[in-house]
């Protein structure tokens, strides 16, 4: 059972606005936090004594939502307070963390809770993913592993028997795409054709075939499009190449993930000779130093470090060191 908490305002006391947004605020609210309908057991509303003409319990109501028990309730007049706003608890079946929500004028009640993304850009073997995911932990917001994505489109490429370098083709196959992106317990799943190919994106031959489908225009603006849209529901890290510079220009964090060739080269080697892959060194080295090219000239969004973003060189640094240097800087800014 989780209770979730929820204001909003309207900018002034009309049935149609509390009607619109009431219904704007329960809508979010289910929707962040992942409820039906019949997963909600209560809402109680309570608002401002300058709201009178329609009950926001009546509004819900009006908005379809009838299977929950509502309560509504005026609260007394308190100087200062916030005026026209329509506050929510809501009590629903679910395991899940609770995500309150604080939408149009109330946004400003819970500044913690604002949405805010953070950018880590940086070549492969940077260690900016894994730093990513437990940045993403720990301030408990979503983690977005854009190369994944490219990675899916090389690998529907792959699994269609379609020429890499036949930009028109890709593109074609790319937008047809069905690709979705997955939370499992806090982690991404990548769904390609309804089937979770998180792992079979790791290969080795898809890392190469992501470098050349990443560098085509139609690809990259789907792509884009995609990774804009999840960035815009909720707070979130995301790794890649051009984030800081094309994704999320206005990101409120940014950083560029960097390390020589050499020690990059080394972290894949340790990475995939774990994970029981037959590989040789020079090759690797040479392999990441011609994806770092293909990636940082191709005209379209090259992996470039953003003119504001701070450059964290972890090539004789730790995971927990990077970790802490990046949220220092978030720390400092905030
Ligand atoms: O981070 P990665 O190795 O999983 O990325 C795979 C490829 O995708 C990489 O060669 C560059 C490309 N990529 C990109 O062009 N833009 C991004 N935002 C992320 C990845």
């Amino acid at each position: 059972m989780i209770a979730v908490r929820g204001a909003t305002t309207v900018a002034q006391d009309s049935p149609q606005e509390i009607r619109e947004v009431v219904k704007e605020l329960l809508d979010e609210l289910a929707r962040q936090n992942n409820l039906k309908e019949s997963d909600i057991l209560f809402i109680l509303f309570s608002n401002t004594a300058d709201i009178r003409s329609l009950y926001p319990a009546k509004a819900a109501r009006e908005a379809g939502y009838s299977l929950p028990a509502l309560y509504s309730s005026a609260e007394p007049e308190i100087e200062g307070a916030l005026p026209l706003c329509i506050r929510v608890l809501l009590l629903a079946e679910t395991c899940a963390k609770a995500r309150h929500v604080y939408l149009r004028g109330a946004q400003g009640l819970r500044r913690d809770l604002k949405r805010f993304s953070v950018a880590l850009d940086g070549p492969s073997g940077s260690g900016k993913s894994t730093v990513a995911k437990l940045l993403a932990r720990e301030l408990d917001i979503l983690y977005l592993d854009t190369g994944a994505m490219y990675r899916a489109c090389a690998l529907k490429v792959l699994r269609t028997g379609g020429d890499l370098s036949d930009e028109a083709k890709v593109s074609s196959v790319v937008s047809e795409i069905d690709l979705q992106i997955l939370y499992k317990n806090g982690a991404q799943i990548t769904v390609l054709d309804g089937a979770d190919v998180s792992e079979a994106i790791r290969m080795p031959e898809v890392s190469m075939a992501a470098s050349k489908v990443s560098a085509y225009a139609a690809v990259r603006k789907k792509m884009v499009q995609m990774q804009r849209k999840i960035a815009a529901e909720q707070s979130c890290v995301l790794d890649g190449r051009d984030i800081g510079t094309c994704v999320l220009p206005d990101a409120e964090f940014k950083f560029f993930i960097t390390a020589t060739a050499d020690v990059r080269a080394k972290r894949r080697y340790d990475e995939l000779k774990a994970k029981g892959y037959n590989v040789d060194f020079v090759s690797l080295k040479k392999e990441i130093e011609e994806r770092d090219r293909n990636d940082s000239s191709r005209s379209v969004s090259p992996l470039k470090k953003a003119e504001d973003a701070v450059v964290i060189d972890t090539s004789s640094m730790g995971i927990d060191e990077v970790l802490q240097k990046i949220k220092q800087k978030i720390q400092e800014k905030v």
